[in-house]
Parts: C-alpha cells; structure tokens; sequence
C-alpha cells in the first residue's frame, strides 16, 4: 500500500521524507490555505522533497477552468497529479487530462458510484473520504470496500486512495479492504509507529542490558 501525506506543511513533510517510507503527497485548497503560503512555492517544494505524485488542486468549477489551472500546475514539477472535484465539470475536464496521458486525482468521491464514473473518465486516482463519512454517521471504510468490488468486477485501474483519514485504526482497515493508497495527515502517520507495548518493551530491553554493563560498539 502507497503511504501519501495529506498536508501542505512543507518543513513537516521534509521531516517525514526522511523515513524514506512516504510514495506521495496530497494538498488541497484549505491545507495550502492553512500554510499560510504561495501555493506554486509550496507546490514547488513539496515536488522537489518527493518524487513520488503531487496532487494540486484545481479551484476553478468549470472544465475549461480546470483545464487552464491544470496547464499551469503542471508547469511546476513533472511529479504533478491534477485534483479536481467528483463533479460533471471536473469529470469531463479529467476525461480530457487523462486523454493526454495526465494523471487525475477525482476528489470529494462519497459514493460507490461516483467512483464508477470517476473510473470511466480515466481517473488514476478515485480518494474516497472516510473520515467524513464517518462524521456523517455513515461507514466511510464500507465505501471503500464497494469501490474494490466495483474496479475489480470492470478491471479499472483506477487507483483508490483513502482520503480524510482520522487515525492507525481507519489505514489498517484501508489496507484489509484492499486500497491502493492511504493519504494521512503528518500526525496520524507518526502514530503508526506507535505500540504501549513497543514502548513498554523497549524501556525493559534497556534497563535490563543497562544492568549488565556491557556495550556493543
Ligand atoms: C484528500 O486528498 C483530502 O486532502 C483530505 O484527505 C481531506 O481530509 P479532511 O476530511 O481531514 O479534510
């Protein structure tokens, strides 16, 4: 599974970079609003600390908007995937991207067959918000199980990439449903790492070879 932070924080993506774990990055207009900072700059940046996809998001709500934004983000960095939005708009404008070999990501997808349509207008990405749907009152991860169903039934090769991420429990669950990607905030990604009983292991691992006074190197 393809780990992609969801942030536009670039000194804390830096950081995660280093782990050497992390396929990608997500942005979207309110985490580059929340950065405080110019989004080609930031873009920029991001693209030069990951190889792998950059999603930058379009903000116009007609095709030939999208398209003309498309054209100018694409200018940033080859690693560039275009976001736009799951609707009437942004599909006909990802049908046209992805005509030229562009890659798409279809954005705020919360239904199965919003997925279906996004798939059929050449999509290489489908995010489906979970968290969300889960705020809703609905089951965000069942989502994702529906688009599995649905991309193997056709053969898409639209990849899906769980979006809106809250905590570990909502990326182990993406993996078990069989999502291509998880996009998580820096956070959330931290937390992975994290076990009680990891720590609680270590201290005691360490205090006991304190105690017989040896060194390794
Ligand atoms: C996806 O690409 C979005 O940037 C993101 O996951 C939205 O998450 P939120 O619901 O936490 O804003």
């Amino acid at each position: 599974m393809q780990i992609f932070i969801d942030s536009a924080d670039v000194p804390l993506i830096a950081a995660l970079a280093e782990t050497g774990l992390i396929d990608g990055v997500t942005t979207n207009p309110s985490l580059i609003a929340k950065s405080g900072r110019p989004i080609f700059k930031t873009l920029e940046e991001i693209c030069a600390l990951v190889p792998g996809p950059v999603s930058a998001e379009a903000v116009a709500t007609q095709s030939a908007g999208m398209l003309a934004e498309a054209e100018r983000l694409l200018a940033i960095a080859p690693n560039i995937v275009i976001k736009l939005p799951l609707t009437q708009e942004g599909l006909k404008a990802c049908r046209v991207l992805a005509a030229r070999d562009v890659r798409v990501n279809v954005t705020l997808c919360f239904s199965a067959v919003q997925a279906l349509l996004a798939a059929k207008a050449g999509a290489s990405y489908i995010s489906p918000f979970v968290g969300r749907l889960d705020d809703n009152g609905q089951d965000g991860m069942e989502l994702i199980r529906e688009i599995r169903t649905i991309y193997d039934n056709y053969g898409f090769d639209t990849e899906i990439l769980a979006a809106s991420v809250r905590h570990g429990g909502h990326v182990r669950e993406a993996a078990l449903a069989g999502a291509d990607c998880v996009t998580i905030p820096p956070a959330v990604f931290t937390g992975l790492y994290q076990h009680v009983l990891t720590a609680q292991g270590l201290e005691a691992f360490l205090k006991d070879w304190a105690a017989t006074g040896q060194s390794i190197v």
